[in-house]
């Protein structure tokens, strides 16, 4: 599996002072129109890319966020969420092109974000607090069309790279190889309240100093950790794309000027781990190693992914902004869209939502989930084939007609067959995993990805029912338990 770029990207960068330390989310769960926050149960208004834990759901609490099998970042301490509204190029035409972040590629990767935790404790160097349990908060306003010097302002910012404009507030009006989408939360916490109405009122930016920096105000005395995020927009391709006199950005908020960029935290910290890092790091620069935090590994990162919540496409060519969202240039607030019928939420766990095929009354081998596969050492390796119109019936009966006990479809148009799953190259429960790829031979199907494998089982006995849990839709991958009873993984 190629790692992803963001890594070498971020480590590059010039860690702003007193960076505590950073969380690198190399993946994303999904781009979805979910926010548990600001929309609970229901579709959200717009398109977010969301990192993080995978016990992310339309509406979910700290312990479901700690109940996570998996993340998109690396601290493992931390499971999480992390997002932000997602970019789209609105084309001469009236088409909307999704913005790929770096790191996406078309085998199944997807790139995610940098999280900064940055200590800055003030004037008073005051000693900064961990999250609590249950807290959560946004730093942004989805409405906002235009300037503003306040502390809230200041905080959101893009930096054009490959371009020679400084970091502005708006959207970049110049062609740029990538624009960093950077967002600081506010650090100063009434101490009391883990969320507020607005989402915001339960902790502000300090009275005076900086948005990251100063003292906190009397009404919210208790001082965090600053969250800073970072999301790299690949925009290169679009450079020769520019038409008329408006950069031709818009965030999925229908904001076509950048001062409506948002971002989101939900907490699924341990709690103590994160307050004890704090205390040793303290404003020492770049305190990772100091701090004794055990790592995912990137290509784990890549593997936490999550079913659709929706059915509806969120990226390619789109004839509109998913939701309602016109696009707008201010300086006027947009309004908000209180008009629009959300689309029902998509919750069963279906081959449509989970990318496998039912093949359990045709052939007799049921969906387990998407498994890790290695070139050099493969995780089915007693026989296989391939071909330029691969499909997963295919690939079974090539298996079947041989007696394996696996078929596996891999990389769009590969097909392996085996006899047993080792357990690290088995599905992770609760995920997805990386098998986006669309089959060589029917682009309806799903057939693995790079380094990843659809993995069908011969049915013995009675029952042949896919590996999936019915009533929930993040199951989606695997009922592990069940694959491993039926054959000793
Ligand atoms: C509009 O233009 C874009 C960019 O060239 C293209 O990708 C897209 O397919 C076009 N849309 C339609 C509906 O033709
Ligand atoms: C996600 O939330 C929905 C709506 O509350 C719920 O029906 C579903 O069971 C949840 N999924 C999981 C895996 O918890």
């Amino acid at each position: 599996m190629k790692p992803s770029r963001l890594f070498a990207l971020a480590a590059s960068l010039a860690i702003p002072a007193s960076s505590t330390f950073v969380v690198q989310c190399y993946s994303r769960l999904f781009d979805q129109r979910a926010d548990p926050i600001v929309s609970p149960n229901v579709a959200s208004e717009h398109v977010h890319t969301i990192s993080g834990g995978n016990g992310f759901n339309v509406t979910m609490n700290y312990n479901k966020a700690r109940a996570s099998k998996c993340s998109t970042c690396n601290i493992k301490k931390d499971l999480s969420n992390y997002w932000s509204s997602k970019l789209y190029f609105t084309a001469q035409n009236g088409s909307f092109l999704s913005v790929p972040i770096i790191g996406d590629n078309n085998q199944g990767n997807l790139g995610g974000m940098a999280i900064y935790y940055l200590y800055r404790g003030g004037p008073k160097n005051d000693k900064l607090r961990a999250f609590p349990p249950d807290f959560r908060m946004m730093a942004g306003d989805s409405l906002k069309r235009h300037e503003t010097d306040d502390f809230a302002g200041r905080a959101v910012t893009h930096r054009c790279v490959g371009g020679n404009g400084p970091e502005t507030k708006s959207l970049p009006n110049q062609p740029c190889d990538q624009i960093r989408a950077q967002i600081t939360f506010p650090s100063c916490w009434d101490g009391k309240n883990t969320d507020s109405a607005n989402h915001k009122t339960h902790v502000v930016y300090p009275k005076n100093g900086n948005y990251n920096g100063g003292e906190c105000p009397s009404s919210h005395p208790v001082h965090l950790v600053t969250l800073f995020y970072e999301v790299y927009y690949d925009t290169k391709g679009f450079k020769n794309m520019w038409y008329g006199d408006k950069q031709p950005f818009v965030f999925a908020n229908g904001d076509g000027t950048g001062y409506g960029y948002h971002g989101d935290f939900i907490n699924g910290w341990d709690v103590p781990a994160l307050q004890k890092a704090l205390d040793i790091c303290g404003e020492d620069a770049d305190c990772e190693s100091r701090a004794s935090f055990t790592m995912r590994t990137q290509s784990e990162a890549q593997e936490c992914k999550l079913a659709p919540l929706i059915n509806e496409p969120v990226s390619g060519v789109l004839a509109a902004l998913p939701g309602c969202n016109p696009v707008t240039y201010g300086p006027a607030d947009a309004s908000p869209q209180s008009t629009c019928a959300a689309p029902k939420l998509n919750l069963k766990a279906s081959p449509e939502t989970l990318g496998y095929v039912d093949v359990t009354k045709s052939k007799a081998y049921r969906y387990v989930g998407c498994g890790k596969d290695v070139a050099g050492q493969r995780t089915l390796n007693a026989a296989w084939t391939s071909s330029a119109d691969m499909t997963v019936d295919k690939c079974v009966d090539f298996c079947k007609s041989r007696a394996f006990g696996y078929a596996g479809v891999e990389y769009a148009g590969e097909c392996y067959c085996g006899n047993s799953v080792a357990s690290n190259r088995a599905p992770v429960v609760g995920s997805v995993g990386n098998c986006l790829m669309k089959c060589s031979g029917n682009k309806k199907q799903v057939c693995g990805g790079a380094g990843a494998i659809s993995l069908y089982q011969a049915c013995k006995g009675g029952s042949c029912t896919n590996a999936v849990k019915r009533e929930s839709r993040r199951l989606a991958a695997v009922d592990l338990e069940r694959a491993r009873a039926a054959a000793p993984l």
